[in-house]
């Protein structure tokens, strides 16, 4: 059996930071990253437009009290205003940290990081890298994480947590290349495996997006929080899907509609493109509802609109966004210094999670804590994000909650001995699990499957929600879950077999879909990114709370737990 002090599922911004503090403040323990693919492939690299903090670097007005509100408001109120208020007090100091760690942040002439607009920010706070932000500070990380001598195992797919009578104790990991099973055992467990974009057809996220690690934790027995908050980010390319940065309306594109109007003044007329993400999102999908979207031939009543860049000229475009031009012209043929690029709202991010105190231990239920267990980044919620996170604010979570959870854990292993597993059991049941993937004699294709559930998800749990329409989601998502032991592999060899990978991928899918669907069910409101037509408005009488979703056996049990409001009252959500 392997042993480590901690072991950290995941490699992206969370877990690496988190790693990095453990080490800095005991450099003596043993820390090991594991994760499905190499940490620099992890979907932190994929970030494009920023980092939120009141560094006052170009408005001198701001602080981190309007930082907090904006995220709060922002929010609709959902989010704890405890850990907003860490989360926007600790961003400028977590920035100069990265920057002594060596990440190469964009420039004002005066030499200060430059920041810049970003949507529901009243104050142009994001620092950035050009567009690649994630990919500067993933890279730095992880050539630190080399320096501290934290352990990697790339290429691990982590297939269970080992968590008994409310401890998680290690894991069980499956190495792609050789199809070994191994048994870690750890005084601490941190999963930072980011989110789920993949539940759904059309996303900005990675390949590897997929929920493994809230799906572990689910059926684990763990609650999942808030996961009916599924961000659309306003501006994914047409058809793809990827991510076309808000920095690119920051920097001054229009989103116009057939008609050739910057339709955004019906919608947020104070904010116009810079409005958060769910308002702008619904925006869209009305504007192409009401047959103003755009089709290839530039006619009316298309699947998209235009995001329009042409007016801030070659210059600007190549030296502040210079990938999301690349993007547009590699994927779709368009060069945006002449031509405005086509976009639709894509699945981007999760606002739910695994639910974690501020100090990321994460919760056994309402009121209690589980031990040795922690999370942090996308896959958790803290929750400073509620109902809708606002652009560049979750670089941030990953830094700042990743180091505090570092933190935490750097005490909680101190005087600790490694909790006793029964390896065999663990191991047995693991290549049984294997083997019967392997083995079976089903007759549906996984990619099918997959197909199948993604497209039910996107078409009953997408920008607009209602209860008929979702229950009959549930419904068939429920039938295509039943069809999982009906599978098969055409590869039966262990050595990089990617489709035992997807086989487990997909488990992850289906549980962490069907999460979604219920809780979305039962939130009979509209809030923030959860909007049903069937129930218009915010109800804070009954639905100021937070959800808590589990698995109970094959039901699916829904519970509630308070909100923390302790400075801004919530008011109407106007902009
Ligand atoms: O639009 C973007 O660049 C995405 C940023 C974010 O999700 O924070």
């Amino acid at each position: 059996m392997l042993e480590q002090d901690v072991v950290i599922v995941g490699g992206g911004l969370a877990g690496c930071r988190a790693a990095l503090e453990i080490k800095r403040l005991a450099p003596d323990t043993k820390v090991a990253i594991v994760a499905k693919t190499h940490p620099i492939r992890s979907h932190s690299v994929a970030a494009q437009g920023g980092i939120a903090a009141s560094l006052k670097n170009v408005d001198a007005e701001d602080s981190w009290e309007a930082h907090a509100f904006d995220t709060v408001k922002g929010s609709d109120y959902l989010a704890d205003q405890d850990a907003v208020e860490i989360l926007t007090k600790e961003a400028p100091e977590v920035i100069i940290e990265l920057e002594h760690l060596g990440v190469l942040f964009s420039r004002l002439p005066d030499g200060k990081i430059a920041q810049r607009a970003f949507g529901g920010h009243s104050h142009n706070r994001t620092c950035y890298a050009a567009d690649k932000t994630g990919h500067a500070i993933l890279h730095e990380l992880v050539n630190n994480l080399r320096r501290n001598k934290v352990e990697i195992y790339d290429e691990w797919y982590v297939m269970k947590l080992i968590y008994e009578e409310g401890e998680a104790k290690g894991l069980v990991m499956y190495e792609i290349a050789t199809g070994r099973i191994e048994i870690v055992r750890a005084k601490a467990v941190m999963v930072a495996t980011g989110g789920y974009g993949r539940v759904y057809n059309t996303t900005s996220n990675d390949y590897a997006s997929t929920g493994d690690g809230l799906a572990m934790a689910a059926i684990a027995g763990i609650p999942l929080e808030d996961m009916e908050f599924v961000q659309f980010h306003p501006t994914g390319l047409y058809p793809v899907g990827v991510l076309i940065s808000e920095a690119v309306r920051g920097e001054g594109a229009y989103l116009i509609n057939s008609e050739g109007r910057r339709f955004m003044e019906d919608y947020a007329p104070s904010r116009m493109e810079l409005a958060p993400r769910d308002i702008t999102s619904r925006a869209i999908t009305l504007e192409i509802r009401a047959g103003r979207g755009v089709n290839a031939d530039g006619s009316a009543g298309g699947p998209y609109v235009y995001l329009d860049l042409r007016h801030m000229g070659r210059e600007k475009i190549m030296s502040r966004i210079p990938f999301c031009w690349e993007e547009a012209h590699r994927l779709v043929g368009i060069d945006a210094v002449e031509q405005p690029m086509p976009v639709r709202p894509t699945v981007h991010y999760c606002m739910g999670g695994i639910p974690v105190n501020t100090d990321g231990r994460v919760r056994k239920n309402a009121n209690e804590l589980t031990e040795g267990f922690f999370a942090a980044g996308e896959c958790a919620c803290v929750s400073v994000h509620g109902g809708n996170r606002l652009g560049s604010n979750s670089l941030l979570e990953c830094v700042v909650y990743g180091r505090r959870t570092g933190r935490s854990i750097a005490e909680y292993v101190q005087g600790r001995s490694l909790p006793e597993i029964d390896e065999a059991v663990y191991k047995t049941e693991a290549q049984t699990r294997i083997d019967q993937l392997l083995n079976q004699q089903g007759t549906v294709r996984i990619n099918t499957l997959r197909q199948a559930f993604q497209d039910c998800m996107t078409s009953h749990c997408g920008v607009f929600r209602s209860e008929s329409f979702m229950a009959e989601g549930l419904e068939q998502v429920q039938n295509l879950k039943a069809q999982y032991g009906q599978i098969f592999l055409d590869d039966k060899q262990p050595q990089w077999n990617t489709e035992v990978i997807e086989a487990l991928e997909l488990q992850s899918i289906m549980a962490v879909g069907e999460l979604i669907l219920t809780s979305a069910i039962q939130r009979q409101e509209s809030r923030g990114s959860h909007a049903r037509e069937d129930f218009p408005s915010r109800d804070d009488e009954q639905f100021l709370r937070h959800t808590l979703a589990s698995f109970d056996g094959e039901q699916i049990k829904v519970e509630y737990m308070p909100v923390v409001i302790n400075r801004f009252e919530p008011k109407e959500r106007k902009y």
